[in-house]
């Protein structure tokens, strides 16, 4: 990070695993597994480092729902200041549970529909990214509709070639469904200036996830900013917001995560001057590093010369590995000092269903925790109840308190929202 090592949520205290001041046995003992566990201490180091990293010019952090949108996770961003960047209606909703205001809220989105413009519009939100010149028009019916003015950003695709780990989550190259392609942004923009019922407050980009570069965010800066001059000499006045989306990379294994440093010493300049307000929408910095799933041995087994352990978590915990081919650490809670090298795989009726492939790592046999590490972005969020399994319970840990702050789903809510008989069977 350029500013020394990131802080551990999670250590061993004489080989007992820890969540800050809380042993993670015990949580699982009491709470079950699976089970997530988030550190806020290090949401709030994160979070802090960010905004330090961006404190050389006016600027402000939404952060991204979609990574985790745990209402005690929200809570803690909003105390910190933070707002929130959202996709859907269904996190507007969250946010709002979570005690957002509106103008403390960005609206995003590639596919929005118009209930959910509608949603954003009276929610008064801060601005709305538009991906479409339709999009653009929509809104600004809507907003007529509704007698209001909505504030409008343009999603730009800023169509710049990033480095990531892998294809799905690159999200602003040529070509890309993201965003209005670079050349039509002037275009986009004057249709827009030209709306009676929108005022344009904003230009935005998301470059894509787990970047460790800073070049890009340098690049795609620069064209943003050279559309703000040509959009401010056809007339915009008030475009204050210049919003660079999110992408900070973490560390899973080995991975170099962003000089934050150097993000400072190169973004920031080309902001500066300009007179305008520089966004993120970070998700995985934020979290990404704060989370843990804790997962209970079921059974070892040998088979075609591969040894597997079957654990009580998988895709439907942790779709990444399966999805991504995502690396996540993986240790024995209480460590042997034994290795194997194994297979570690879920319940699921999946070949695909695994959270480590051919790893050397602690020996383990049925009873034993293990501790997948790093699941706080894009692991809860992305679970599911496949094979009716019930979503998992998340614990917060603050300190040496720890809290339920999801209840582990129950069998009845697996059909809560079915209806048995069709009404035109009776
Ligand atoms: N803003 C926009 C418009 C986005 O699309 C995203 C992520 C973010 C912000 C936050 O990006 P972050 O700071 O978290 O990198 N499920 C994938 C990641 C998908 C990211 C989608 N967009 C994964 O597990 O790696």
């Amino acid at each position: 990070m350029g500013q020394g090592v990131l802080t551990a949520g999670f250590s061993r205290v004489d080989n007992a695993l820890h969540c800050e001041g809380v042993s993670v046995e015990r949580i699982a003992g009491e709470a079950g597994t699976p089970l997530f566990v988030y550190s806020a201490a290090t949401i709030r180091d994160r979070f802090t480092r960010l905004d330090a990293a961006l404190e050389g010019v006016p600027h402000r952090l939404h952060y991204t729902l979609k990574a985790n949108a745990n209402r005690a996770i929200l809570e803690l961003v909003r105390s910190m200041g933070g707002g929130v960047d959202v996709v859907s209606g269904g996190e507007l909703y969250r946010a709002q549970q979570a005690g957002f205001r509106g103008e403390d809220i960005i609206f995003g989105g590639v596919g929005k529909t118009a209930a959910e413009l509608r949603q954003a519009v009276e929610a008064d939100v801060l601005f709305i990214n538009a991906e479409s010149e339709a999009e653009v028009r929509l809104l600004d019916s809507i907003a007529g509709e509704l007698g209001m003015r909505a504030r409008l950003s343009l999603r730009v695709n800023p169509e710049i070639t990033i480095e990531s780990a892998h294809e799905y989550i690159k999200t602003g190259e040529k070509g890309h469904k993201f965003g209005i392609p670079y050349d039509d942004v002037v275009h986009v923009g004057k249709v827009a200036l030209q709306c009676r019922n929108l005022t344009l407050v904003g230009l935005d980009m998301h470059l894509g996830s787990q970047l460790s570069r800073i070049d890009p965010y340098r690049a795609g800066t620069q064209r943003l900013v050279q559309l703000h001059s040509e959009l401010v000499a056809l007339g915009a006045r008030d475009i204050r917001w210049l919003d660079i989306g999110g992408g900070l990379g973490v560390r899973y294994d080995s991975e170099e995560p962003p000089d934050l440093g150097r993000f400072g010493e190169e973004v920031l300049p080309l902001v500066e001057g300009t007179g305008l307000t520089l966004v993120m929408e970070p998700g995985r910095f934020i979290v990404g590093n704060a989370g843990m799933l804790v997962a209970r041995v079921l059974y070892r087994k040998r088979s075609g010369g591969k040894d597997y352990v079957i654990a009580d978590a998988g895709m439907t915990e942790l779709l990444r590995p399966s999805h991504y081919g995502a690396y996540h650490r993986i240790e024995a809670v209480i460590r042997s000092g034994d290795t194997a090298r194994v297979d570690v795989v879920g319940p699921i009726c999946e070949s695909g269903d695994f959270l480590a492939l051919d790893r050397e790592m602690d020996q383990v046999g049925p009873g034993d925790l293990l501790a997948i590490y790093d699941v706080g972005a894009y692991g809860a969020v992305m679970s599911s109840n496949y094979n009716a399994r019930p979503r998992a319970a998340e614990v917060m840990v603050d300190g040496d308190r720890w809290a339920l702050v999801t209840e582990r789903e129950s069998l009845s809510d697996l059909v809560r929202h079915e209806i048995a008989t069709p009404s035109w069977r009776s």
